[in-house]
């Protein structure tokens, strides 16, 4: 233990339920991560957890659009999300939902509190409202002439082409995205939150807590343009909790959002027997803390402290706010290919790597933080395998060869070992303050001393001199014990490589076992620990993700398309019905030619042979076949699928082929006899 026990609760933002994790989130849950992995390495009590932000109208309107039910399709993203994380080794305790018994319990109970204590207020508002689907619409869900430059089709709150920010009602000739027609205003009843009540409260709070100095300041910019009543209720059709005695008023998402923090730690609580009010009475003694991204500061930092404080309940100790994850110096771009999805990194590439990269360039303010792809390689190339793994690599096979891969008990350089092991204190206090990119400086500082140390001793020369052999063994013992150290000070950020190098070192990788070596112990035979970053798999990434936008493009009515979080590809495809399947036309076709398209990496130019009429498809089959082996063949073909204009020409339909993907993808080679233009029963 290094200091006193501490408890401590840690919460990332929650991600909407409704697109897939990208590398911008995962900034935040890798800087999350690495932030509880080193406190509980501590041997503080901490609990990490997260949950998927399940309501409001995107995730509504989403779920119509594809004909489930919006709690099939949260179950569907989650079981995604959570996938996706431990597949990046974020060490949640608990991953739940805001779609939760526990949440509504609370998001009841706090609202009641703030309603008892005279918080809410009533006022009847005017908005857009869509006349033919029969529902109020949310700012981007309005599109229209901008007011001041005259642009169209534009934002329904602000304009891409000049700037401007404007109310919805100002818009010329707005429309509904959801349905396309002229929306209509029309009067309501809303609830509100009495913000402005808070003020001191939150003036204090932001001079007494550890707040980052950007984030107070940002604060007091607002303090300074005035709090505002916040409007808290949304009208029916809306997906989430229904306001108590509030009939056909739902609490707006953000409401229940952060509420959602505590639903999940309840869940763990519930399961686990721990102590929940422990964590958030007014008097608790535990320390809260939620990592979240620079555009949901406002939330976080004055409406969640104030709707806590107005509740009766404890306040964040502290709010800790990252900046964003550009790619190569600019915005993610879905045409770029840079806007990758976490499971497509996965698919070519090791986590660790991005954990690594991602730690060495974070600090504890909100700078954006540039993913530079030749960067990336270069670095993790350098500092992982070249520097860290390397002392290991250099070491192990003497220990083994020669002494029975026992570690000697001399210590060959005092003052060395000294200097590795005595950089344990300052290396916590940077992890303890976020400075990641700062502690990885130090780190692979000592790893270049330790590759100095070595190459100067040269025991591949000394190992050959019969006289020399005691001085090898305590070279190479330093070495690995060195490597055992700086792997103790990585653990937090590189869980996977600390795990196969316990394996390696038969030892536990502990944060207080920094100040110890290993002597006279017994190791295991070293294996390859890391492999380099190919630039070629980095290059294949950025095309997969190029095309799987392509495909989601493709498939997205022209209205998802348009709102940014519903770009993501479908997560799971509804059930049908058999009226359904009967409209698919089958047909027997034959593939009258066949070649490669320009510029696409997937896609084959198929000519069909339907008997008689002759159609274009291009199909996502380059992978398994040579266009020539194709010609000639027999496949099926959805016959009646509405062509499409892709950006290599028309598809007029689809061929079938099944498999897992790759090589192993089968064009359904009909019996003999079949002929061209018959339908598949
Ligand atoms: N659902 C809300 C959060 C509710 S918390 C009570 C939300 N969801 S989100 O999916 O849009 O974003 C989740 C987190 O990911 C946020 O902290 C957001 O800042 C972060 N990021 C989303 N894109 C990002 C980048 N490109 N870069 C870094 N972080 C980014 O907001
Ligand atoms: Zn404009």
């Amino acid at each position: 233990m290094t200091s006193e026990k501490r408890k401590i609760l840690v919460t990332c933002a929650l991600p909407y339920a409704n697109g897939s994790i990208h590398l911008g989130h995962l900034l935040e849950h890798i800087q999350t991560d690495i932030w509880v992995r080193f406190q509980r390495m501590r041997g503080h009590e901490t609990y990490f957890v997260c949950a998927d932000d399940a309501h409001g109208t995107p995730i509504m309107l989403k779920a119509q659009e594809l004909g489930v039910s919006p709690e099939q399709m949260i179950a569907g993203v989650r079981e995604e999300h959570m996938a996706d994380f431990a597949d990046f080794h974020i060490s949640f305790d608990n991953y739940h939902s805001t779609h939760s018994p526990e949440n509504e319990a609370f998001s009841h109970e706090i609202y009641n509190k703030l309603h008892d204590n005279g918080y809410i207020k009533t006022r009847t508002i005017s908005q857009l409202y869509d006349p033919e689907k029969g529902m109020f619409l949310p700012d981007r869900f309005v599109k229209g002439t901008c007011p001041k430059c005259k642009s169209e089709d534009e934002n329904g709150d602000s304009c891409d082409n000049c700037g401007a920010t404007y109310s919805p009602t100002e818009v010329i000739n707005p429309r509904s995205v959801v349905s396309g027609a002229t929306p209509v205003l029309r009067d309501s009843e809303h609830y509100f939150f009495d913000l402005p009540a808070f003020e001191q409260m939150l003036k204090d709070w932001t001079r007494s807590g550890s707040l980052q100095e950007e984030m107070a300041n940002k604060l007091a910019e607002w303090f300074e343009q005035g709090l505002q009543q916040w409007d808290i209720s949304r009208d029916a059709p809306y997906f989430g909790f229904e306001i108590p005695n509030a009939p056909g008023k739902y609490f707006y998402v953000w409401l229940d959002a952060p509420i959602g923090y505590m639903g999940a730690f309840k869940n763990l609580c519930d399961r686990e027997n721990i102590d929940f009010d422990s964590y958030w009475n007014k008097n608790s003694d535990a320390e809260l803390y939620h990592f979240i991204g620079k555009d949901i500061i406002y939330f976080h930092s004055l409406f969640w402290p104030a709707m806590l404080e107005g509740a009766g309940l404890r306040k964040p100790t502290s709010v800790y706010a990252h900046g964003f994850v550009t790619v190569n110096g600019a915005k993610m771009s879905k045409s770029k290919g840079t806007f990758i999805k976490g499971r497509t990194y996965l698919e070519h590439l090791n986590p660790e790597y991005l954990r690594y990269y991602y730690a060495a360039k974070l600090t504890s303010r909100i700078d954006d933080l540039d993913l530079n792809l030749e960067d990336f390689a270069q670095r993790v190339n350098s500092d992982l395998v070249g520097k860290v793994v390397n002392i290991a690599s250099r070491c192990a096979s003497f220990i083994t060869k020669r002494f029975d891969g026992v570690l000697s008990s001399t210590v060959d350089d005092q003052a060395l070992a000294d200097e590795v092991m005595a950089a344990g204190d300052k290396l916590a206090e940077l992890y303890e303050a976020r400075d990641f990119g700062k502690a990885m400086r130090e780190i692979m500082a000592l790893a270049d001393k330790v590759n100095e140390y070595i190459a100067v001793k040269e025991p591949w020369q000394l190992i050959k001199d019969e006289s020399k052999q005691a001085d090898v063994h305590n070279i190479c013992s330093l070495g690995i014990n060195l490597f055992r150290t700086l792997m103790i000070y990585l653990k937090p950020v590189l869980p996977k490589l600390a795990e196969s190098t316990e394996a390696f070192l038969n030892d536990e990788l502990l944060w207080d076992g920094h100040k110890t070596l290993l002597s006279n112990h017994k190791i295991n035979k070293f294996k390859a620990l890391m492999q380099r970053v190919d630039m070629d798999k980095i290059n294949t990434m950025v095309e997969a993700s190029k095309e799987s936008l392509q495909e989601a493009a493709k498939t997205a009515t022209p209205v998802a398309s348009k709102t940014k979080t519903q770009l993501a590809d479908d997560p799971i495809a509804p059930e049908i019905q058999f009226d359904d399947f009967a409209k698919i036309d089958l047909r027997v076709a034959k593939i009258v030619k066949a070649e490669h398209v320009e510029k696409a990496d997937k896609l084959l130019r198929l000519e069909l042979d339907l008997g008689g009429e002759t159609r274009q498809v291009f199909a996502g089959i380059k992978s398994a076949y040579q266009p020539e082996d194709l010609e000639g063949k027999l496949t099926v073909m959805v016959a009646n699928l509405a062509p499409r204009k892709m950006r290599f020409g028309m598809s007029e339909g689809m061929v079938l082929a099944a498999g897992p993907g790759g090589k192993d993808l089968w064009i359904l080679n009909p019996e003999e006899g079949a002929q061209p233009g018959m339908r598949v029963k």
